[in-house]
């Protein structure tokens, strides 16, 4: 059992300080990347108010596949440029999503999802995959989120690369 000290969500930035502690301590001295992926996911899940759904899509042939989550069953296969997800993986760019039926493209997996937020991978200039979180509330991700889950994974995106 781990149990980490985490700050409330009230306090963003000491909360993205902390989960980035827990998790980076958490991966430190595991090699498989899929064990390190679920663990990520269950920590966000815990941690993170208003979410309704957190976790990975890996890049594996030229398409992202599904990866260790927590929340609804979701949609497998996602294309480069597709969706919100896509989006991320296409451009290498953060994609913070106030509403996500103004998306166009949007994937709806999971229909009480109103915004999201989605943070590409990138180990050693190669995109292994995305962070993807969902939110039931509109606008429930600001740049804090955002700049907090890039910094997690540019700190444990080599112990999540499954060929690395
Ligand atoms: N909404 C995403 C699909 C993934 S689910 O939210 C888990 C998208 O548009 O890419």
């Amino acid at each position: 059992m781990h149990s980490f000290d985490i700050a409330p969500p009230s306090d963003k930035t000491a909360l993205y300080a902390d989960l980035l502690s827990a998790l980076d301590g958490l991966t430190a001295d595991e090699p498989d990347a899929i064990a390190n992926m679920a663990n990520v996911a269950a920590v966000l899940w815990e941690y993170l108010p208003d979410i309704n759904w957190a976790g990975f899509y890996r890049l594996i042939d030229g398409e992202l596949v599904l990866g260790p989550f927590q929340g609804k069953a979701a949609c497998i296969r996602i294309a480069m440029g597709a969706g919100v997800c896509g989006t991320a993986a296409a451009t290498r760019q953060t994609q913070l999503v106030d509403d996500v039926e103004a998306f166009p493209g949007h994937i709806p997996c999971d229909a009480v999802s109103a915004s999201e937020l989605v943070v590409p991978i990138i180990v050693d200039g190669a995109l292994i995959g995305v962070l993807d979180i969902d939110s039931p509330s509109t606008a429930r991700f600001d740049s804090a989120d955002a700049a907090g889950c890039e910094a997690l994974v540019a700190r444990i995106g080599s112990r999540i690369a499954e060929n690395p």
